[in-house]
């Protein structure tokens, strides 16, 4: 019996979607996970390891920035059978956020709606808690993201030396200023020179996919301009903003299993212009070995999963991994590199 679907997910799913998550979240601030599950959730198998550029994983299964977001609880989802594992957004400054509710469950479509606006407690905060870290099982990278173009460089600057690897995400599309100036290439073309001038670790740089067939163009375009500079792997996600009126602002992103088709095809694109000179790590609506299966072999080196977390529970990327290997095993595949870009 899956004892999180089954027993605690029912449970959980009674509350408030943000009062489940923060409780979840106080569970996995304590030793208690790290005791429970000790390195039985890591899948060891040769023919899972990637290199996601100088980022060398177990499994190329990860969790996505915004699962925890201040780095208060890497070190217990260090534990639960990811590759690695990315905490963040984390902001120069201490900040609210939107008001609640900020994230409501759409459970018949396992998928999620958030509009939280970049809350944070702050660079402070989770640079203290990182100097903390000692050694961790898997590689742990630091998401950031930023107003400004300072902004951005002091929070890079202060966790680079405190990560394994560092994410710089371009866009937030629930932050009310957000006038997404860092998507647009003639902006992003300067200040991914001056991150990568900085550079000591495993690069990443997070950008959004697209629903509109006129917004295409233009991603693609940035992708141009990223690979133009010596970054490591782009991560991306088909976030797209619609209106939901059980969200305080109105309108929120929609995450989840429904965003899984428009990942694949972003993947696609992105791939027919990256081939695998550079890793690209793809998050939206991946929660079963078939889904990563089809985005690694859309081009995704990776995937990431926050939504699909909340509904599988911590076995996700364990039962992830086992699926993977059968799935190349039936297939004669012999390891994730050589399922990449295969379709
Ligand atoms: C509640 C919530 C908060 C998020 N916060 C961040 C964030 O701070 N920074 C970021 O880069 N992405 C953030 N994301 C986006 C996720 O990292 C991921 O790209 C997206 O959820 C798609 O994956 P999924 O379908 O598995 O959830 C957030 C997503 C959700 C649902």
């Amino acid at each position: 019996m899956n004892i999180y679907k089954n027993l605690l997910r029912p449970l959980l799913f009674r509350v408030d979607a943000e009062n489940a998550h923060n409780l979840g979240m106080t569970f996995l601030r304590t030793p208690l996970p790290s005791l429970l599950w000790g390195s039985r959730s890591l899948v060891k198998d040769e023919r899972l390891r990637v290199s996601l550029g100088g980022l060398k994983v177990p499994n190329p299964v990860g969790i996505a920035a915004g699962f925890d977001k201040d780095c208060d609880a890497f070190r217990s989802l260090c534990r639960m059978g990811f590759g690695y594992v990315v905490c963040g957004s984390v902001m120069l400054h201490r900040r609210p956020g939107n008001p609640r509710p900020r994230m409501v469950r759409e459970p018949r479509q396992e998928a999620l709606w958030s509009c939280m606006g970049l809350p944070s407690k702050g660079l402070e905060h989770a640079a203290r808690s990182l100097r903390r870290k000692g050694r961790l099982s898997v590689p742990l990278t630091v998401n950031i993201n930023a107003e400004t173009y300072d902004d951005y460089l002091k929070t890079f600057d202060t966790l680079q030396p405190l990560a394994d690897a560092m994410e710089v995400t371009l866009f937030c599309p629930n932050r009310p200023a957000d006038a997404g100036d860092f998507l647009q290439p003639e902006v992003a073309d300067p200040f991914l020179a001056e991150i990568v001038r900085r550079k000591e670790k495993p690069l990443f740089i997070k950008i959004p996919g697209y629903v509109r067939e006129d917004e295409r163009a233009r991603r693609l375009q940035l992708v141009r301009s990223i690979l133009k500079h010596p970054v490591d792997g782009i991560t991306i996600t088909p976030e797209s903003r619609m209106q939901e009126k059980r969200l305080s602002m109105g309108a929120g992103t929609l995450t989840g299993r429904p965003m899984l088709p428009q990942l694949l095809g972003v993947i696609r694109d992105v791939y027919a212009l990256t081939g695998n000179g550079c890793a690209i790590k793809g998050a939206g609506g991946i929660s079963t070995a078939r889904d990563a299966f089809e985005a690694i072999a859309a081009g995704a080196s990776s995937v990431e999963i926050l939504t699909g977390f909340i509904y599988e529970g911590w076995a996700v990327a364990k039962t992830i991994n086992l699926g993977l290997l059968k799935m190349m095993d039936a297939q004669g595949i012999q390891n994730v590199d050589e399922l990449r870009g295969l379709v």
